[in-house]
C-alpha cells in the first residue's frame, strides 16, 4: 500500500498551512496595515515597503520549515540585532501584533495551526521589545 506523503507526521509546519503562498498572503496583509499605520509606517526606512515585505516572508517561510532563502540572502536572522536601530517599545509591539493578528485572521487556518502561528509571533514580538515607552 502506498502511503501518501504528509498523511504521516512528515510535514513541516510550513507545508501544513499551504507553503509559500500562505506566507506571502499573510506578510502582505500584514505590510497593508503598516502602510497605513502612523507610527510604525515612520519605522521603516525604505520608501517602497515591498523589499521588508519580502525579507519577513522569506524569514518566517525559513523559521517554519520551509526554503532557506532567507539566510542565503541575509545570514543568520539575529533579529534583536537587527531591531536594534528601531525604537521597538510597548506601543509598536502592539501596533505590529495589531497587524498582525488581522493578517492571521484573514488566512482562516485551522485552529490549531492558527494558534501555533499567533503564539509563536506574540512571544517573538514580546523578545524583540528594546525601549521602554
Ligand atoms: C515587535 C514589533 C516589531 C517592530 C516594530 C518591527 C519593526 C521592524 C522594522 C522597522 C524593520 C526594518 C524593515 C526592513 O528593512 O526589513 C524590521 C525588519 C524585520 N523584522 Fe521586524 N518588527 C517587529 C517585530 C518582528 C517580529 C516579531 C519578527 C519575526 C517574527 C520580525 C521580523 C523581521 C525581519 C525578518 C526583518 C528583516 C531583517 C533583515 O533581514 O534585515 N519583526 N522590523
Amino acid at each position: 500500500m502506498e502511503i501518501p506523503r504528509g498523511s504521516l507526521e512528515t510535514q513541516t509546519f510550513y507545508e501544513q498551512v499551504g507553503g509559500e503562498e500562505t506566507f506571502r498572503r499573510l506578510v502582505h496583509r500584514f505590510y497593508q496595515g503598516v502602510a497605513e499605520d502612523p507610527l510604525l509606517r515612520p519605522m521603516y526606512p525604505e520608501e517602497d515597503l515591498g523589499p521588508a515585505e519580502e525579507r519577513l516572508a522569506l524569514f518566517l517561510m525559513q523559521y517554519w520549515g520551509g526554503p532557506r532563502t532567507y539566510s542565503d540572502a541575509r545570514g543568520h536572522p539575529r533579529l534583536r540585532m537587527r531591531h536594534a536601530p528601531f525604537t521597538v517599545n510597548r506601543a509598536a509591539h502592539d501596533a505590529w501584533l495589531r497587524h498582525m493578528r488581522d493578517a492571521v485572521d484573514s488566512l482562516e487556518l485551522p485552529a490549531p495551526l492558527e494558534t501555533k502561528l499567533w503564539d509563536y509571533l506574540v512571544y517573538a514580538a514580546g523578545s524583540l521589545i528594546n525601549a521602554a515607552d
